[in-house]
């Protein structure tokens, strides 16, 4: 499958989130946990905040704007106003480079 290279993996400290802009997506929201990174849609789904603007607690973004919460392993929303969930996606570490497939699907 082929994948699409978003940053380099040091550049997201632990438990710190950067946004990233590529071609063909969304605006992405790269998460680094502990060592372990996940990549979800920066745009929060109650309104337009960037999450990667907000607040990680263990292994959930709060939007800044309104306090909704995320979780950053599948994307369900989890505390209101939030309620859509948002999309994740599969992550790949290669040469210290983290991937997503090119190929996008919807959650
Ligand atoms: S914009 Fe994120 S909770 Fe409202």
């Amino acid at each position: 499958m082929d994948s699409i290279a978003l940053i380099e993996a040091d550049f997201v400290e632990p438990g710190t989130v950067l946004r990233v802009d590529v071609d063909g997506f969304p605006p992405l929201a790269v998460f680094n946990l502990e060592g372990v990174y996940f990549v979800c849609d920066d745009t929060c789904s109650h309104g337009e905040a960037s999450l990667s603007e907000g607040t990680i607690e263990g292994d959930r973004i709060e939007c800044p704007w309104h306090n909704g919460q995320f979780c950053i392993r599948t994307g369900a929303a989890l505390t209101p106003p939030a309620v859509r969930p948002i999309a994740v996606y599969p992550v790949t570490l290669k040469d210290g480079i983290v991937f997503i497939p090119a190929n996008r699907s919807n959650p």
